[in-house]
């Protein structure tokens, strides 16, 4: 019963849609779990570049049967366009591979005008969403108020539900002096996407333990990262769900399986979008030389709302972190290249407060602001080009020693590097 889960160590954006790719060759299932139109997931085939943000990145493989997981929050319109993009882009997305969650549960208009809102109320103390309504459908979730795919199946009751989910949102968007969203116009639309959608709704807990039960190969991608969990997370400045490996389980229905491997991607640096804490952010020419410019489709820019992404050197402490949490078996690093032309390079492998030096911080990831980090410096590897490495031998004594730091400061073994954006940019380590 094989279940491979992928999972970012990091704020999310670790470049977790190109390993799926890699690992969906060997999976007969590719499933998403948590999260919703707020993840952007970039596979890259032959300069074809597609972006992902609901449909798990296992679609891209023709072999592969596509799950969108209960504990998934999707907009049935965003989910449509990506549908429509990815046929225009020759991917196959018919109801015989791509299955939704009767259980999964549905965004609205309302809720994303509810999240635009609530965070500008929030004022300087905003968490810096992705306004999508992730929040504020996971929130009705919780609150047992939500809609839920099923109830595209019946749409005269959906029209109903939706009349007094709409009515409601609207006093709230009221007290926040937002105009109110027009019942009607929404209720057509949702009346489409009922017709639209209905034929790919199923039993997805049914499929995965199935699957699973019959030695299938199960690929569970995670959207956003560890350092983002709801639970685990640098809270409040996190998402709703739960991305860590712990939320497979849930969110998939299935039972509690052993993973045969739970793969951490890890940014060879670190990113950060939206609010919160980032101990090792950088400023200036390192910064831009972490962010790149914005002319590549790879340089640091959302890709859900092309926002400029914070950076900073590697956080080993939080690897660590992540590894706990996730039960992490192996690692991925990513983006390797990004690093070359760097003269130096800097790993924070502890905290301090005061006189203090702390490995594990003694209530996690709370107050994380109010340490700062300790570093180990490390040489670059300068001028030399390693996009076109492909094997541990190819790359620089520098390299080798900068990835034999990760190993060594966040305790899992590093399996893949990759090196560039393309798919065959991925040195695979003999361990
Ligand atoms: P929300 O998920 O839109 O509610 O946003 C909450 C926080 O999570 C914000 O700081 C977002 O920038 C961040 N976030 C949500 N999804 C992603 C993602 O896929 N990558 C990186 N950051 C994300």
């Amino acid at each position: 019963m094989p279940l491979d889960i992928i999972i970012g160590t990091q704020w999310g954006d670790e470049g977790k849609g190109r390993f799926v790719d890699l690992l969906s060759r060997n999976a007969q299932i590719v499933a998403r779990f948590n999260g919703g139109d707020n993840a952007g997931h970039t596979v890259t085939v032959e300069r074809q570049i597609f972006k992902l943000h609901l449909i798990p990145s296992g679609i891209i493989h023709s072999g592969t049967i596509n799950l969108m997981g209960n504990g998934m929050v999707i907009h049935p319109g965003s989910l449509l366009d990506e549908m429509k993009m990815l046929s225009d882009g020759g991917v196959d997305v018919t109801p015989k591979r791509l299955f939704i969650s009767y259980a999964a549960h549905i965004i609205t208009p309302a809720h994303r005008a509810i999240d635009k809102a609530m965070e500008s109320v929030r004022g300087s103390g905003l968490l810096g969403t992705t306004g999508r309504g992730i929040g504020p459908a996971y929130t009705d979730k919780t609150a047992r108020q939500g809609l839920r795919m099923i109830d595209l199946l019946d749409p005269e009751n959906l029209m109903d539900n939706l009349d007094d989910h709409i009515r409601k949102a609207n006093k709230t968007l009221e007290s926040c002096q937002v105009a109110p969203l027009d019942i009607r116009e929404i209720q057509e639309q949702y009346r489409v996407y009922s017709q639209k959608l209905a034929p790919f709704i199923a039993d997805t807990s049914r499929i995965a333990s199935d699957a699973l039960y019959h030695g299938d190969t199960v690929l569970a991608e995670g959207a956003q990262g560890s350092l983002l969990d709801v639970d685990m997370g640098t809270y409040p400045y996190v998402t709703s769900s739960s991305c860590t490996s712990a939320g497979v389980l849930s969110g998939l229905g299935i039972g509690a399986y052993p993973a045969r491997r739970v793969i951490g991607i890890t940014k060879a640096f670190q990113t950060r979008v939206g609010s919160g804490p980032f101990p090792t952010e950088q400023s200036g020419q390192i910064a831009l030389q972490l962010r790149g410019t914005g002319a590549n489709p790879w340089d640091e820019y959302g890709t859900t709302t092309g926002r400029a992404r914070r950076v900073g050197w590697l956080d080993s402490v939080l690897l660590r972190y992540a590894a706990r949490i996730n039960g992490l078996t192996k690692l991925a690093i990513t983006k390797l290249d990004v690093l070359q032309g760097l003269d130096e390079l800097y790993i924070c492998t502890a905290y301090q407060k005061g006189n203090q030096i702390y490995t594990e911080l003694p209530f996690g990831l709370s107050n994380l602001e109010s340490y700062s980090p300790v570093y180990t410096r490390l040489p670059g590897w300068k001028s030399v080009d390693i996009t076109g490495a492909r094997t541990w031998g190819d790359l620089p004594a520098e390299a080798q020693r900068y990835i034999e730091a990760i190993v060594e400061f966040g305790g899992v073994p590093v399996h893949w590097i990759s090196v560039g954006a393309e798919r065959d940019q991925v040195i695979r380590m003999e361990s």
